[in-house]
């Protein structure tokens, strides 16, 4: 059963969209079982896609999708990106299959690269085979610690290539430049994504797979001290799951983002410690913070312009940090209580 606050977020962006182009087409979405595939799952099964989640279940979990299997049009594949093979046409491919969390993408630097070059292009050919449109969830990541912030599309990047963090990096490079070259070279419909800090209900906040919020969240409702690298001034924005997969979906479908890159993410930065505050205070719980050494190339400051999107896709974030905390907070709640 899908829990309540996922299902009026999933409402929420259903309404907000506005346009039948999913309606009936056949989508598969790279990825489908982890924080932003499942949540672009329930999304696109809403809107009355025929849905084809793939999955290797590497940081992914079934209880994200397993609500979905009774549905109509909805399959779910376990199957590694890269090898992944399907005569049917796919209308639309959503290709966000790739480890995210750094400490854990650090783990198993050699598939992150491969998911992000051999597994991009097993879906560019895929794409290129049935004259899909296809969209690449690339990251912020790729600005390395951005010089310019707010950062815009336009900035090339201030990168460590040989760096710890590298794999992911230089792995949403690559994806990037083989789509870019897709679509010259073939003239394949692709849009591209640089998605910014995004946060909300599946998030993972266990041991390696945590992101920073979630991490926090799961120590402050445990009473546990809060874990703060470097002294806290770095900044990061924090987008909303809903605010996020609209923009996705947005991308995807409006003709003028057709062979554009796109950032998407919110535009309030704060720094760290004012985010671990935040949480803290909804919590209701005082455990203090824990401070450790800034692991290696962690950028300073993150914050996209947004202009693009708003621009083309009249998209801007909803979701205050305050109300998607909170939102995210009584989820993970919930689940500490065993409801689902
Ligand atoms: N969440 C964010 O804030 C954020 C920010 C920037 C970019 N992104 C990108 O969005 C995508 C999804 O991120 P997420 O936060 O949902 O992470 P996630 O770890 O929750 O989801 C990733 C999913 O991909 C699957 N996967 C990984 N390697 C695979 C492979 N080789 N074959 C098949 N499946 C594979 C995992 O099992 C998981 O279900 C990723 O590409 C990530 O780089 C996310």
């Amino acid at each position: 059963m899908i829990d309540r606050i996922i299902r009026d977020d999933v409402e929420h962006v259903v309404d907000g969209f506005e346009h039948d182009t999913f309606a009936e087409k056949s989508v598969l979405i790279t990825g489908g079982a982890g924080f932003l595939g499942s949540h672009l799952c329930d999304t696109l099964v809403a809107l009355g896609a025929a849905v084809t989640c793939l999955d290797n279940f590497s940081t992914g979990l079934l209880k994200n999708v397993d609500h979905l299997l009774p549905k109509r049009g909805f399959r779910l594949v376990k199957e590694d990106v890269s090898n992944f093979k399907e005569n049917e046409k796919f209308e639309f491919i959503f290709h966000f299959a790739s480890r995210a969390s750094p400490e854990e993408y650090q783990l198993y630097p050699v598939e992150t690269l491969l998911a992000n070059s051999r597994g991009s292009h097993n879906m560019l050919e895929l794409a290129r085979q049935h004259d899909s449109t296809i969209l690449f969830a690339s990251s912020s990541e790729v600005y390395g610690d951005p010089q310019v912030v707010p950062t815009p599309e336009s900035y090339l990047g201030n990168i460590n290539h040989l760096g710890a963090r590298s794999c992911y990096v230089e792995g949403k490079r690559f994806s990037e430049s083989l789509f870019m070259a897709f679509h010259r070279k073939y003239g394949l419909d692709m849009r591209i994504v640089r998605i910014f800090n995004t946060f909300g209900p599946r998030l993972r906040g266990d041991g390696f797979y945590a992101r920073v919020l979630s991490r926090f969240i799961l120590q402050a409702l445990a009473g546990k001290r809060l874990t703060v690298y470097g002294d806290g001034s770095q900044t990061r924005s924090f987008c909303y799951i809903t605010d996020l997969i609209l923009g996705v979906l947005l991308v995807s479908s409006n003709v003028k983002a057709r062979g554009e890159v796109l950032n998407l993410g919110s535009s309030q930065e704060i720094p760290i410690l004012d985010a671990a505050k935040q949480v803290v205070t909804i919590v209701g719980s005082n455990p203090g913070l824990s401070f450790h050494p800034l692991p290696e190339d962690d950028p300073m400051r993150r914050c996209p312009d947004t202009g693009k999107a708003k621009e083309i896709l009249e998209w801007e974030p909803q979701v205050s940090l305050e109300n998607g905390l909170e939102r995210t907070i009584s989820w993970f709640r919930k689940q500490a209580d065993g409801a689902s």
